[in-house]
């Protein structure tokens, strides 16, 4: 999504500005700019693609000025170019938004019946001519910023500068999240904790319906009825370090890299490795108590729910509801008063999963936050937050936060069957030692790389893939495809191996490659039936399965990837790791942007 950077500073701000979108850069963005109030006047610079080009600009044409506004622009609307680019300027009105005004077609033809006229084709710019259309009235900045952002309606976080006034920038939010940073003598704007980590870790998160008038000395904070409200003032966590690739060549590859450790980070937090028991953090819900729990999400951290339904259902006995979000927020599910409700998500800033939560919030149930981000939104709207201990996931393509969300909810998973009394205390024992060795057969899955490395240097020869996997290895397979879409832009579906023959079959031959996900497990006699059914219509098998699994499978394969033998409770995480690797390894070959591939955002912040 969109970044935005603002400072009221003490020196020139435009080299400040543009460092700051630089770790803004992981949300996804394909053009850029920044504004400044030089010698009295809104001057800009903006460049299409990525930073670099702005920085280009920005040496060859310096902007001075110790006030100033960045943005790192996601199309929504009008084409990734310059013109759409932000700032954009409305006469003494500088603007930066993220996020998506859904009224501006009408706000637009409002004001061009009023003589405005448009350089771009952004619903941003028509905020910019509202503002200034309040300023030719007669209003106060603060007035002109507070009666426009009545008008709007969807998703925004802004910066709102104006030219006759170098102490004011006026902050607000709707959705998207918005950062307040305090310095000495300087404040700033963000869209998140990260961009400002630079200038201080001294933070204030605007909450929805917030407006902010920022000037050195500090700000205030309004709602939208005008009323003073105060906001707590927090030091940012985790985000002080510099976040960098070490000695990979892509945050992917890294953050590849750290699920051991991470995975080992966060289990420890969740379980007692001495006694043999999932801890027992008090909880706003009694998991003896639930008849169900609903659990919503989207993308890969959906695929972690959907994985953890088939653990809460075998280990707890309790049913689990779960649905991606942009289709759970609109679907009403009647929620039972002895419900509960997960929301899983790295950023914490997922519109749909917001927008579910909050469903669940009106329905009144008790609501928990598996997220990455401890200060986010969905994080602080909730009535319990487990943390995934990943640490900031800069790739778009989520890895280790996907493996740190199952490993939180195979965590609770066994502690609802303990307090449920579904499994004995000898079996929790079994289960927790059986988790604690997910690090040790990670590091193992690691040592396979040079294999799937080779794996990838085939794939990235098809346009076509198919994954394949029962039980929790269905969303793996689900999974396994996405990863492959998102950065490698090769066409790859997941399917329960059991839907084969009702349809994908059709699809099987020589160039469509077969992933098969398929530790030797309860099921795995039933996916061998399904490769023979693919291996006799000429299709290529790629097995990932175990050392058993490769001895009974008895079929000729294109590769297999043989991980050891494992719990079966763990196998979910550990099976994340190659698929993980042959999507990395086959983008690499395709030569895709693998960290920021085209199209997509780290944190998709508006519907
Ligand atoms: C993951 O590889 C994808 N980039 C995407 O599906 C992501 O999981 C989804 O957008 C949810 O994001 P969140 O976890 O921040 O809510």
């Amino acid at each position: 999504m969109c970044g935005i950077v603002a400072i009221v500073g003490s020196t020139p701000v435009a080299p400040l500005i543009v460092d700051a979108l630089k770790r803004l850069e992981y949300r996804g963005y394909d053009s850029a700019g920044v504004a400044t109030i030089e010698s009295g006047h809104l001057a800009r610079r903006r460049a299409e693609g990525k930073l670099i080009n702005l920085e280009k600009r920005l040496r060859d044409e310096p902007l001075d000025g110790l006030i100033g506004i960045g943005h790192t622009r996601w199309a929504t609307h009008g084409v990734p170019n310059e013109t759409n680019a932000h700032p954009h300027f409305a006469k003494d009105v500088a603007i930066v938004h993220n996020g998506i005004i859904e009224n501006f077609a009408d706000l637009r033809d409002e004001l061009v019946a009023e003589g405005y006229t448009f350089t771009s084709q952004t619903d941003t710019e028509v905020v910019a001519h509202l503002v200034s259309r309040e300023l030719e009235r007669g209003e106060t900045p603060e007035k002109a910023a507070f009666n426009a952002l009545k008008r709007l309606e969807g998703a925004f976080a802004l910066a709102i500068m104006f030219r006759g006034d170098e102490d004011l920038i006026i902050g607000a939010r709707s959705g998207p999240p918005l950062a307040v940073g305090h310095g000495h003598g300087e404040m700033y704007l963000g869209s998140d904790a990260i961009a400002l980590s630079p200038f201080t870790n001294a933070i204030t998160y605007l909450e929805d319906g917030d407006w902010a008038v920022v000037r050195r000395a500090g700000m205030q904070i309004f709602d939208m009825n005008g009323d003073p409200v105060e906001r707590r003032r927090q030091k940012s966590i985790g985000t002080s370090f510099m976040v960098d690739k070490g000695n990979h060549r892509h945050f992917m590859e890294k953050e590849i890299h750290e699920q051991p450790e991470v995975i080992s980070h966060t289990l420890s937090h969740y379980l007692d490795f001495a006694e043999g028991k999932a801890k027992r953090e008090s909880l706003p819900f009694d998991f003896a108590k639930l008849d169900r729990i609903a659990i919503s999400a989207c993308g890969t951290a959906y695929l972690a729910g959907l994985v953890s339904k088939y653990w809460f259902e075998r280990y707890a006995r309790l049913p689990v509801d779960i649905d991606v979000a942009s289709e759970f927020r609109y679907r009403e599910m009647p929620m039972p008063k002895a419900s509960a409700a997960f929301f899983v998500s790295q950023s914490g800033e997922t519109a749909d999963t917001l927008a579910s939560l909050r469903y669940c919030r009106a329905e009144g149930i008790p609501i928990g936050a598996i997220v990455n981000v401890q200060e986010s939104t969905i994080a602080r709207e909730s009535d319990c937050v487990f943390p995934t201990l990943a640490g900031p996931e800069i790739g778009v393509a989520s890895t280790k936060a996907f493996t740190c969300q199952l490993s939180v909810l195979a965590a609770l998973a066994v502690r609802a069957a303990s307090e449920r009394g579904t499994i004995s205390a000898q079996e929790e024992k079994q289960l927790v030692r059986e988790l604690s060795e997910t690090p040790r057969y990670a590091t193992q899955a690691l040592k396979l790389e040079e294999q799937i490395d080779r794996v990838g240097r085939k794939l990235s020869q098809y346009k076509h893939v198919l994954y394949l996997g029962r039980g929790t290895n269905y969303p793996m397979a689900v999974e396994g495809a996405l990863k492959l879409k998102e950065i490698s832009y090769i066409h790859a579906e997941g399917y329960a191996a059991g839907e084969l023959k009702h349809g994908p079959i059709a699809l099987i031959d020589r160039d469509m490659p077969v992933i098969v996900i398929a530790p030797h497990d309860r099921v795995f006699d039933k996916t061998v039936s399904n490769m023979q059914e693919v291996a006799a219509r000429g299709g290529k098998i790629i097995l990932i399965t175990d050392k058993e699994g490769s001895r009974r499978a008895g079929i000729e394969t294109f590769e297999t990837i043989v991980l050891p033998d494992m719990p079966e409770i763990i196998a979910p995480i550990v099976y994340a790791l190659p698929v993980q690797m042959l999507a990395y390894h086959t983008a690499v070959f395709m030569g895709t942007d693998v960290d920021q591939p085209r199209n997509l955002a780290k944190s998709v912040t508006v519907e």
